[in-house]
């Protein structure tokens, strides 16, 4: 397959998106357009010189223009906006399911309640279900560079959301925000039923990972690529089948790896780990699901059947129940073999 056939094949490819910040979808015209709505006034003319100002040196330079662009977000609104910009994209890119994260204390600390963000959120999500018929899991997920009561008072925010809310994760600037601080608060989140995930080894080290699995009780690892430099946590991951959420384009702007041709996916994926492949904050990193997919293929000649094994990872690593799982696996099998790509 030439690369414009491998782009077509990668955007019709049923998959799962595991690793999405909402936040992290808003595109600058977006951004601008709710600037205006809400008369938040914005340090930029106009969205392409905004645009022109995403280059990051590292995860902290990206999330300071991050939660700058949380300042527009004000309504219930603005929150369902958002997320259904993001589901009709994602839509049309093929993605069957997908379990996002928000951020509930960057809008709490700046006067917006709780309830406004995740409503807004939740209609959307329902809405993708019945009108585009893309499943959801909702994650909130805790700032790991605040502090630990914070993250309390939001578990004790998220109470009569029940089983609305799936997944609690972590997230934020990680080095120097190892995951043991937050064992507490995980423990009650577990105890109330919630599945958890959490980012680690992105910027941090392994040892973040292995705090993540014995702290936290994380069953799914955000990023993990630095598992890599420890051989006897890549054995624990193989073994548990504990997934990773990779985010290729994501570690190139942030320098985690110098070009996408030293990205590490390739032997993620050869140590037999439970490797998924997500878009985690699109509107910033240059692409979304089908780039995600692609850039990585091209650079690092991952076969269409590798792509394919990792569309079929991103739903056996998701939340779903074993047989909505099957008839996703399923739907996978069946768009391979029209296309001719072996199973
Ligand atoms: N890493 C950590 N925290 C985040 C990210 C990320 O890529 N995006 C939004 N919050
Ligand atoms: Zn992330």
């Amino acid at each position: 397959m030439d690369e414009s056939g491998l782009r077509t094949f990668v955007e019709g490819l049923p998959k799962a998106e595991l690793h999405l910040h909402l936040e992290g979808t808003l595109e600058p015209e977006l951004l601008f357009a709710l600037a205006e709505r809400n008369e938040v006034a914005l340090p930029y003319p106009s969205s392409d010189a905004l645009r022109a100002a995403y280059h990051f040196a590292d995860l902290s330079s990206f999330l300071d223009l991050y939660y700058a662009g949380c300042t527009v977000l004000v309504t219930e609104q603005d929150f369902y906006d958002l997320t259904w910009h993001y589901l009709t994209r994602a839509a049309a890119e093929g993605v069957r399911h997908v379990e996002p994260f928000y951020d509930p204390q960057t809008h709490t600390k700046r006067g917006i309640p709780f309830e406004t963000a995740t409503n807004g959120i939740l209609r959307a999500l329902t809405e993708g279900e019945s009108a585009l018929g893309i499943t959801s899991r909702l994650i909130m997920s805790f700032l790991r560079d605040d502090p630990p009561m914070s993250a309390r008072a939001t578990l004790e925010s998220a109470l009569p959301y029940d089983t609305l809310i799936a997944a609690v994760g972590l997230d934020s600037a990680e080095v120097g925000h190892p995951p043991e601080e937050f064992a507490d608060v995980f423990s009650l989140a577990r105890a109330r039923g919630y599945r958890v995930v959490a980012h680690a080894g992105e910027e941090g080290p392994p040892a973040y990972i292995t705090g993540a699995l014995d702290s936290l009780g994380a069953m799914r690892i955000d990023h993990g690529v630095r598992c890599l430099e420890d051989p006897a946590l890549v054995e624990r991951l193989v073994h548990d089948r504990v997934p990773l959420t990779v985010c290729p384009l994501s570690n190139v702007r942030l320098r985690v790896v110098p070009t996408m041709a030293d990205h590490p996916l390739r032997h993620l994926i050869e140590a037999g780990l439970l490797v998924t492949v997500n878009s985690d904050d699109p509107a910033y990193f240059g692409g979304y699901i089908t780039d995600n997919y692609l850039a990585p293929a091209l650079a690092l000649g991952l076969s269409a059947r590798d792509l394919v094994r990792l569309a079929v990872a991103s739903f056996e690593a998701s939340f779903l129940g074993t047989g909505e799982k099957a008839a996703l696996i399923a739907d996978v099998r069946a768009y391979a073999e029209t296309h001719g790509v072996g199973w």
